[in-house]
């Protein structure tokens, strides 16, 4: 039987390797030009990590972790699980290693794939990856960081050639603040919530923050028809919302408030974000993020090294969703092939010459290759090395009184001429 790679998962093959590699370039300089540093963790996790930072009720922690078992599993092994996201490994990270110690505010990212055991659908993937920030410390309990991590998303979708893309913004205010919302919310649903299904029923008693996000029809007519607005919001609540605001406008960056928006992982307060784009269905969600105060001390283990007023806020962008609206938009960056020389084996004595003249090229740093088919036509040769993108071609042969010649082809002109047998390297370096 054939196996196939599992659903939901991809295998990215060598001719979209280019769009990948290219995103991935693009957000690395933008990190560099913020001031972030790439941060490592690894793939798998201790289960617990995230059911204490997405929170038991969450989708992602209810239905969607990937557990991985090993053969081998010592009886004092937690469970683990592949990672869901990336956030709770970066805090999980920071402080095991005491980043806070010796950082007023550290600036994070990493790229990388992460796992949900979801339904796969267009966009929504089982095996994804994400290109993510996060800025912790005593320096990240400020509202223009706020502003400045949501333009840096921005501009990596930007500077990737995305267009049509729309940032939402709210604030779910401070941890009590947020109490406050979805107790308002309880409030304000009693006598609706009986007409509703029970999935709706479920997520009123477990996480009422959940039927914003409700897809159902009956649903969405009655969130609809609230009023919710910022009531929730506390004096100072407010005001640090209001100077996030103010800060992307003095960043020109265009933003949507949207009282609706409040994200399904557990651990955010105050600012929540979401980047759409149209045209790409149901999944338009091209990256998330928010504010986390609360989960650094929450997951130092109520070891309580830490000031109040540790902050963090970052976010997510789903590569693969951004590499769908760049299709969409007519925008993906092609593959390319190049190499600089193919060597082409006139005769098929002359083939171990081919052979070290090829690793001679490749010696000086010149991208060089041959054919592997045995004694495969001039003609033949000549068509693989228009498929790999060789620029010139280099024909080694003999002429009919078995002498050695020597030319090279340049592949874009036709133009063939002589090749001196003395540094050859050389000579080609002075072509390209
Ligand atoms: P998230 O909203 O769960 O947030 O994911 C962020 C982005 O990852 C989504 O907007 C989407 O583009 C992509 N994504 C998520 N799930 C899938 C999937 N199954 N298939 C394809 N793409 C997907 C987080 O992960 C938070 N850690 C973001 C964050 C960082 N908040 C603060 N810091």
């Amino acid at each position: 039987m054939k196996i196939s790679s599992p659903r939901g998962t991809s295998d990215i093959l060598p001719d979209q390797i280019a769009a990948w590699q290219s995103l991935e370039t693009t957000a690395r300089t933008l990190f560099r030009t913020y001031g972030y540093s790439e941060l490592r963790t690894p793939v798998f996790e201790e289960t617990g990590l995230f059911k204490r930072s997405l929170g038991e009720t969450t989708e992602v922690v209810n239905k969607q972790l990937l557990e991985v078992k090993s053969q081998r599993a010592d009886a004092q092994d937690a469970g683990f699980c592949l990672r869901p996201e990336g956030t709770a490994p970066v805090v999980r990270a920071y402080n095991q290693h005491g980043l806070g110690r010796e950082e007023f505010l550290s600036k994070l990212f990493y790229v990388g794939p992460m796992f949900r055991g979801e339904r796969p659908q267009k966009g929504r993937l089982r095996q994804f990856h994400q290109i993510g920030a996060e800025a912790i410390g005593r320096g990240a309990d400020h509202p223009l960081l706020d502003a400045e991590i949501m333009a840096l998303a921005v501009n990596i979708l930007k500077s990737a050639g995305v267009s049509d893309f729309k940032l939402k913004i709210n604030s779910l205010g401070s941890a009590e603040d947020k109490q406050n919302f979805a107790q308002w919310l309880r409030d304000e649903l009693k006598d609706k919530i009986g007409h509703l299904s029970d999935t709706c029923k479920d997520q009123y008693e477990r996480n009422v923050f959940r039927l914003l996000d409700s897809k159902d029809a009956a649903c969405r007519e009655v969130i609809n028809g609230l009023d919710i607005g910022t009531r929730h919001l506390s004096a100072s609540g407010a005001a640090y919302f209001q100077r996030v605001r103010e800060g992307l406008d003095r960043l020109g960056i265009a933003y949507e408030v949207s009282a609706q928006l409040v994200r399904g992982l557990d651990y955010y307060t105050h600012t929540v974000f979401e980047i759409s784009c149209a045209g790409l269905g149901a999944q338009d969600a091209l990256g998330a993020g928010g504010r986390y105060n609360g989960l650094i001390e929450q997951l130092d283990g109520g070891d309580r090294r830490f000031p109040q007023t540790i902050g963090a806020i970052g976010f997510a962008l789903g590569m693969e969703r951004i590499l769908l609206a760049l299709e969409a938009q007519g925008r993906a960056v092609q593959t390319k092939r190049s190499l600089d020389v193919f060597v082409v084996c006139g005769k098929a004595v002359l083939e171990r010459e081919t052979f070290a003249l090829v690793d001679s090229f490749r010696r000086e740093g010149i991208a060089a290759d041959m054919d592997f088919g045995g004694e495969r036509p001039v003609k033949k040769q000549f068509e693989q090395a228009d498929r790999l993108g060789a620029r010139f071609t280099v024909i080694l042969g003999e002429d009919d009184a078995g002498a050695a010649s020597l030319s090279v082809k340049d592949m874009a002109t036709g133009i063939q001429r002589p090749l001196s047998p003395e540094n050859m390297a050389g000579q080609i370096k002075n072509m390209l």
